[in-house]
């Protein structure tokens, strides 16, 4: 069954924990986007302080869309945080960020955006716990779905048929179902559900039936 994470993504330390509260409700897991405005044009939290401080049963994984995750690694790796997603464009040194968050019994997701190839990836898949496909540029809430990476996650999916497929970016009640349908195992959606005022339960149950 395809599960469904919601993405938190802010630069406001109370509004990560007002999205933390709204999330509990409804999931047992979240993934928090941390952006540098280096290797995205966008600032968020620095997520180190704000996941230590915040007492929540959430499992976290966060997203790093900054540039050179191998600096911040250590930092990252004694965060309280359940796993790590690196992207292969930002490092030059994925079998070292993907060696040491295992050993510290962290999953490792790696991520590629809309216009990075698959081949990219190939040389780590079969260390990492999950890919995950950016079907939007990265960085922000509320960018527009890149159809045309439905045809790489298929690709993808025939070529792979045991690694965790993650999808994340303009995920919503028109082009879920596309996405599962392609080979995603996990939707992230970021807007959908924190964005519009709507009730966030009633979103998930809404998101739930447009994959039936
Ligand atoms: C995009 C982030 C996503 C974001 C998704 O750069 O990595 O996780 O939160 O937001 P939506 O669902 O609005 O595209
Ligand atoms: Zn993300």
């Amino acid at each position: 069954m395809t599960q469904i994470v919601p993405s938190i993504l802010t630069n406001s330390p109370d509004e990560f924990e007002e999205m933390i509260q709204a999330a509990e409700l409804h999931f047992s897991s979240i993934h928090l986007d941390i952006a540098d405005g280096v290797f995205v044009p966008n600032t968020t939290i620095g997520g180190i302080d704000e996941v230590a401080k915040c007492r929540t049963p959430l499992k976290i994984i966060a997203h790093l869309m900054i540039s050179k995750p191998e600096d911040a690694l250590a930092n990252w790796l004694d965060a309280k945080v359940e796993g790590l997603i690196f992207h292969i464009e930002s490092t030059s040194q994925m079998d070292k960020l993907i060696d040491e968050t295992k050993n510290r019994g962290k999953k490792v997701g790696i991520a590629l955006n809309p216009d990075t190839p698959i081949e990219e990836v190939a040389p780590f898949v079969d260390k990492v716990d999950f890919v995950i496909f950016m079907t939007v540029d990265p960085g922000f809430y509320g960018s527009e779905f890149r159809e045309e990476v439905l045809d790489k996650i298929r690709r993808f999916k025939e070529q792979y048929d045991n690694i965790e497929i993650r999808v994340d970016g303009g995920i919503n009640l028109d082009t879920a179902k596309k996405v599962a349908e392609a080979g995603a195992d996990v939707l992230v959606a970021g807007s959908y559900f924190f964005k519009y005022g709507q009730d966030v339960g009633e979103a998930l149950e809404n998101m739930k039936k447009s994959l039936l």
